[in-house]
């Protein structure tokens, strides 16, 4: 696992950005991405990056993490939404190639098992950003769920549920269930990129980096994979017992990577 630590966030999106960038340039056309606050700073750099011209999303395709059961694709809250309103629109990816969990199916249950089927058909995903829940959710992923798990059907918890009122008109608009990518199938992707910001991040980024490897905090699954790099600013790094080591380390250059 690499950790890069960057003073703000601005900077955090662009290395990540660059890491996604560096990717599509290599080849990569799957990519997995996250909604919520911490990847905006990433898209506002990737979507810099194609008006710049050079960087291209037309050979892409892509997959949400996660979508609220319950919102339609019009909900200006549906995540199918809020990825077109802060990306997708903005770049020259095919709209028809970008898939999210349907939370509107008669059938939420059959829904997520052909989400994480038609993943594991077209992916793997190539580069995966994940963003972190204050109690160390991926994805919809809150505590207690398998590290080996699949695409199904959460509950949020209480917190999570006040953490995101902030997008809606009240804690009691937001949905109590959701679709999400399960653990097993994040960790499926071949390079999984980690973006936090902010002290309330602190204490969830130290126990998926560096505490033990449980399903309390579902990010420490982190920790199996083979390739995590994981973007955090000062103040979501205030927590790590090695930020120092860290901020030393030797950047990691994998082979050439052949997507
Ligand atoms: C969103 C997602 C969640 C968020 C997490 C952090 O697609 O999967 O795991 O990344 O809740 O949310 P923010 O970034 O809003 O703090």
């Amino acid at each position: 696992m690499e950790v890069v630590i960057r003073q703000h966030e601005q900077q955090c999106g662009v290395t990540a950005a660059d890491i996604v960038a560096d990717a599509v340039l290599s080849g990569a056309t799957t990519l997995g991405l996250a909604t919520g606050s911490s990847p905006l700073s990433v898209y506002r750099a990737l979507i810099r990056r194609h008006r710049q011209g050079g960087l291209s999303f037309a050979a892409a395709q892509a997959f949400l993490l996660d979508e609220y059961v319950g919102l339609p694709p019009s909900h200006p809250q549906s995540y199918a939404h809020v990825i077109r309103a802060e990306f997708t629109d903005h770049v020259d990816i095919d709209s028809e190639r970008v898939h999210s969990p349907n939370g509107v199916a008669d059938d939420i249950f059959v829904a997520a098992r052909e989400y994480d089927a038609l993943i594991a058909d077209v992916g793997p995903v190539d580069v995966q950003l994940l963003g972190i829940g204050g109690n160390g959710h991926i994805g919809f992923n809150e505590p207690g769920s398998s590290l080996g798990s699949r695409t199904r059907v959460k509950t949020l918890t209480e917190q999570t549920r006040h953490d995101n009122a902030r997008f809606f008109s009240g804690v009691d608009e937001v949905p109590r269930h959701v679709i999400t990518q399960g653990l097993g199938t994040i960790c499926d992707a071949r390079h999984l990129v980690l973006i936090a910001t902010g002290s309330h991040k602190a204490e969830a980024v130290a126990a998926a980096v560096e505490g033990p490897l449980t399903a309390s905090c579902p990010a420490s699954v982190l920790q199996l994979h083979p390739h995590v790099t994981v973007v955090v600013d000062d103040a979501a790094a205030a927590h790590l017992k090695n930020a120092d080591f860290y901020r030393y380390a030797l950047k990691y250059k994998p082979a050439q990577q052949k997507y």
